[in-house]
């Protein structure tokens, strides 16, 4: 190897190590002096690239935002969900409702008779009083006592009164089973509105099945029926041992508080004309349903009044 090679060589390696002794150099430049300036740096550098990002991907932004919302939505729903849960208690599952019932009463045929007083004579309206000095009255065929229209063996309805259920008996029923779910207690209606039409067709029924007399006990005849006012249910059981289940000690204890008599007490048949029916509400009021309540008559005894067909024998 001549001299010239040889420096060549010895200069090329000093400038190799200049090179490689600066590169480590700054690689170990901005360690601890700079770390300061760098927190906020990187702080603002975070916040520019969000704010980047933000503006490269708003459109994603845009979507994440709503996916948030709703995930709030969905995270308040849990305080809304004792709503949820109290759902059914309020409402608990119980046999097909008869809210639609009334609207699902067929619609009575043609009316032929003006009226049906029991003896055919049509309306003739007065003013009266009963044995215990309650007022009577009779407006186009149909009678009220001390305001409270009737219907009995001696008070009928005309073939023609077709009312309904009344809206006020079913809110007061509605408050009623609400507030007996609340004592866990479930009632339903399993009898509401009846027409006279279908009165006559129940009536028809139960003579079939048990003759006249013993029906008699029980049904009324088409005109006769309290269903037929329509300010009364017949409600969870059609059997008298409902009146020892806890539902019938309910109904009993608190009907009245929401304006409903047991129209048919327990031992009153012979005021009431009918055997004892623990199931059938009659609305009247809450004043009046609490006094008669708390006098532990039936209606006939509290007002002075009967209830007797006209062909019976005690007439
Ligand atoms: N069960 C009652 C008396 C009615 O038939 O109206
Ligand atoms: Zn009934």
């Amino acid at each position: 190897m001549n001299r010239k090679k040889i420096l060549t060589s010895i200069m090329a390696f000093i400038f190799a190590c200049n090179l490689i002794a600066g590169c480590q150099s700054k690689e170990n430049e901005p360690s601890v002096p700079v770390m300061g300036t760098n927190i906020e740096d990187v702080t603002d550098a975070k916040t520019d690239i969000t704010t980047e990002a933000a503006k490269v991907t708003q459109p994603e932004e845009t979507t994440v935002t709503e996916t948030v919302t709703d995930s709030t939505t969905a995270e308040e729903a849990p305080e809304t969900q004792p709503e949820i849960h109290t759902q059914p208690e309020t409402e608990p599952p119980v046999p097909p409702e008869p809210e639609t019932e009334p609207e699902t009463q067929p619609a009575p045929p043609p009316v032929t008779e003006a009226d049906n007083n029991g003896n055919g004579s049509g309306p003739a309206d007065y003013v009266s009083t009963t044995s215990k000095g309650y007022k009577i009255e009779r407006i186009d065929g149909i009678t009220y006592v001390d305001g409270i229209m009737m219907a009995s063996k001696t008070y009928t309805l005309p073939a023609s009164y077709d009312p309904g259920i009344r809206p006020e008996a079913y809110n007061a029923y509605l408050e009623m089973k609400n507030a007996a779910a609340q004592d866990g207690i479930t009632l339903w209606i399993v009898s509401g509105y009846r027409s006279y039409y279908d009165q006559e067709i129940v009536y028809a029924g139960w003579v079939n099945r048990d003759g006249r007399d013993v029906a008699d006990t029980y049904s009324s005849r088409p005109g006769h029926s309290d269903h037929q006012t329509g300010y009364t249910f017949d409600l969870n059981s059609l059997e008298q041992s409902f009146a020892n289940t806890a539902e019938g000690k309910w109904l009993a204890a608190h009907c009245a508080e929401y304006g409903f008599i047991i129209r048919y007490p327990d031992g009153k048949e012979r005021y009431t004309g009918y055997i004892y029916e623990p199931w059938h509400v009659r609305y009247i009021g809450v004043e009046k349903a609490k006094k008669i309540t708390e006098s532990g008559l039936s209606l006939e005894e509290y007002y002075g009044i009967t209830s007797d067909y006209a062909d019976s024998e005690d007439n």
